[in-house]
């Protein structure tokens, strides 16, 4: 089974980036932290990271053939991207959302995520263990 895991805008400063909220680590530490988990070890894993959103639209476009399922975290792209909404619908490239912090918890804006019903879940708030929870819920779904 093939899965995309994308990160958005920001994510890329992970480690540097208000780590109160976000943790201590690098996002290179993050993608190797899934890359080795126990849960993907049968998976063939592609990451990706972009700050735009055009880069992140023409990723999911070129992979719209080849991969089962995306874990997609966009970011603040989640509270007011349409285009990105679109480009789930178009690819139909089955998606969990997931973010790190609690987006529910945090500044209103945070509260809308314009993603949320064309993804197939949604997981928030355990900071690295969301993508795991994301992938968890891939494998028992299948
Ligand atoms: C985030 C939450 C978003 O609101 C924020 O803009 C991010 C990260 C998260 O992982 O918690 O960049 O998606």
């Amino acid at each position: 089974m093939k899965l995309i895991i994308i990160n958005g805008p920001n994510l890329n400063l992970l480690g540097e980036r208000e780590p109160e909220i976000y943790g201590s680590e690098t996002l290179e530490q993050v993608n190797k932290w899934i890359e080795n988990h126990e849960l993907c070890k049968n998976l063939e894993l592609e990451f990706f990271q972009s700050n735009s959103e055009g880069e992140l639209i023409d990723f999911l476009h070129s992979k719209r053939k080849s991969v089962d399922y995306c874990i997609l975290n966009a970011g603040a792209l989640t509270h007011y991207s349409y285009a990105l909404r679109d480009a789930i619908i178009g690819t139909q490239i089955p998606t969990v959302e997931v973010h790190l912090s609690n987006i529910y918890k945090r500044e209103n804006f945070r509260k809308t995520s314009v993603i949320k019903n064309v993804c197939i879940a949604q997981f928030y708030g355990e900071g690295k263990q969301s993508y795991i929870n994301g992938i968890k819920y891939i494998l028992e779904k299948k």
